[in-house]
């Protein structure tokens, strides 16, 4: 019998996938309803990307999607890159034990970024014992394997891999959205960053081949995507790795090439990695999006190379002049950390400047966080909760009054728009994002979702936008 198991992947997983299949069936015919499956996400745009592709195996394999945690079987993807992050995944357990006493059939399986930490997985062992599944970011394809292997066991399934050189391509997936998608080109991160966990849970860089990634847009551009986004931790190394080295420059402009997909998007980008190649591709572009997502982490150069980011101050502020230079039209958007140890009123200071100059038009801000095994857990310089607190509020002060200035600079411009959906507050407006991803609402009917119109932009509300539409849709 075993011998019938195919090997090399995909087949294997399709194999899994059958079996699955036909108990998902016969488990369905008992309870004479479908079995319902619901997936929490936790963490970041790559965590949503893992999901749609675990959901596209569990409805591959019978199982219909349900809105809530009460459900036969239910995934928690979780994310580690801070402490409050796993906090959350603990509170969430709790109420899934009470659902599964209720329907004692349930599976409860756990993935992603936190089952790769030890410590972690240790106290889902111990203290969450109704759990059935345990794997981690590098074997989430394995989903169908795992399930049947569940199916056949009471014990606890574990299958966590400390790294892979695999990736594996065409298993299935489903989109949250019909007109837009995330593509993944890259995997895991070589940085090491000395605050960051990513390197340790998401393994080392790995490209995928250029011509995967431009099958894959092709088919999304013939099923009415018309906006990707193409996701890596690092997008600017991408390629490097490959047998073949392809620039992600020479990648863009491939897929630019591509029929039917009219905005392209990517993130994220690490300062030190940004070539003048890339800036030329977006500058003569007009699919690449006039948006660029370019952490800072720190202002101090001293705090910066405590960090290992590899650039200065002076660096960063070069780039960023360069690119408004190449791109006046660019939107800048940043990620901070306030309080990474020894980080004094200077160091916080020179992140204000930097904020201050660049002017970003949004800016995620994040409170740092001590990731054991990391090289900055072990620093002994860790700052004042009181003080970060302190630094933190100042910080998003500047961010927000910046952002609200920035703002304004498109107000009484007519500009293309992607609808995405009906306004939650008013059934009668739709809402929709500029290129440089901008929330827009207008007045309009749902029919114009995943259409690209003009809109004449109206007033900036801070952090979205009130505009009419300008005309017809204008593309798509
Ligand atoms: N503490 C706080 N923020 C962190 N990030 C990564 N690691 C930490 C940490 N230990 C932030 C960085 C990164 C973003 C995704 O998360 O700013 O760019
Ligand atoms: Fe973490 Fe740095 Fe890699 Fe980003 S580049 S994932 S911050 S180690």
């Amino acid at each position: 019998m075993n011998l019938e198991i195919p090997v090399n992947e995909p087949d294997r997983q399709y194999y899994y996938i059958e079996r699955a299949k036909e108990f998902v069936a016969l488990k369905s015919k008992e309870y004479n309803r479908p079995l319902t499956y619901h997936v929490t996400t936790f963490g970041c745009q790559m965590n949503a990307k893992d999901s749609e592709k675990m959901c596209g195996i569990l409805e591959t394999v019978g199982y219909v999607y349900k809105d809530s945690e009460d459900a036969d079987l239910v995934l928690f993807n979780t994310c580690t890159v801070r402490e409050n992050a796993n906090n959350k995944v603990y509170g969430r357990l709790g109420y899934l034990n009470g659902y599964k006493k209720k329907n004692p059939d349930m599976k409860i399986a756990i993935c992603g970024c936190m089952m790769q930490e030890d410590n972690a997985r240790e106290k889902i062992k111990e203290s969450y014992r109704f759990v059935d599944i345990i794997f981690g970011t590098h074997n989430i394809f394995k989903l169908a394997e795992l399930l049947v292997e569940s199916f056949a066991s009471d014990e606890m399934i574990i299958d966590v891999w400390e790294d892979t050189d695999k990736i594996v391509e065409k298993l299935p997936t489903i989109r949250k959205y019909p007109f837009k998608s995330g593509v993944n080109i890259m995997f895991g991160c070589n940085n090491f960053c000395s605050y960051c966990i990513v390197p340790y849970v998401r393994g080392r860089e790995r490209s995928r081949k250029p011509e995967e990634i431009i099958s894959e847009i092709r088919e999304l551009a013939d099923d009415g995507v018309v906006e990707i986004m193409l996701l890596g931790q690092n997008v600017n190394s991408y390629g490097k790795t490959l047998e073949d080295p392809v620039s992600f420059a020479a990648l863009l402009r491939e897929i630019e090439k591509i029929d039917g997909i009219e905005r392209i998007r990517f993130m994220t980008s690490h300062p030190k990695d940004l070539s003048d190649e890339l800036i030329e591709v977006m500058a003569s572009s007009k699919k690449v999006c006039p948006h660029l997502h370019l952490p800072l982490q720190s202002g101090s150069s001293r705090l910066l190379e405590k960090m290992n980011r590899h650039y200065t101050k002076e660096g960063y502020l070069a780039l960023v002049d360069k690119l408004k230079a190449r791109v006046p039209e660019i939107s800048l958007t940043t990620d901070i950390i306030v309080g990474f140890p020894g980080e004094t009123e200077e160091d916080f200071e020179e992140t204000l400047d930097v904020v201050r100059k660049v002017r970003y038009d949004s800016a995620f801000t994040f409170i740092y966080s001590k990731r054991s095994g990391t090289p900055a857990a072990a620093y002994d310089d860790q700052i004042d909760e009181e003080i970060i607190k302190k630094r933190f509020d100042r910080l998003l002060g500047e961010v927000q009054n910046i952002a609200a200035e920035e703002a304004k600079r498109f107000v009484g411009k007519t500009m293309p728009v992607l609808f995405e959906q009906v306004n939650h507050q008013d059934e009668s407006m739709i809402t929709g994002r500029l290129d440089n991803n901008a929330l827009v609402h207008v007045v309009g009917d749902k029919l114009l979702i995943g259409k690209i119109c003009d809109v004449k932009i109206n007033e900036s509300k801070g952090f979205y936008y009130l505009g009419e539409l300008a005309d017809l849709p204008s593309r798509s």
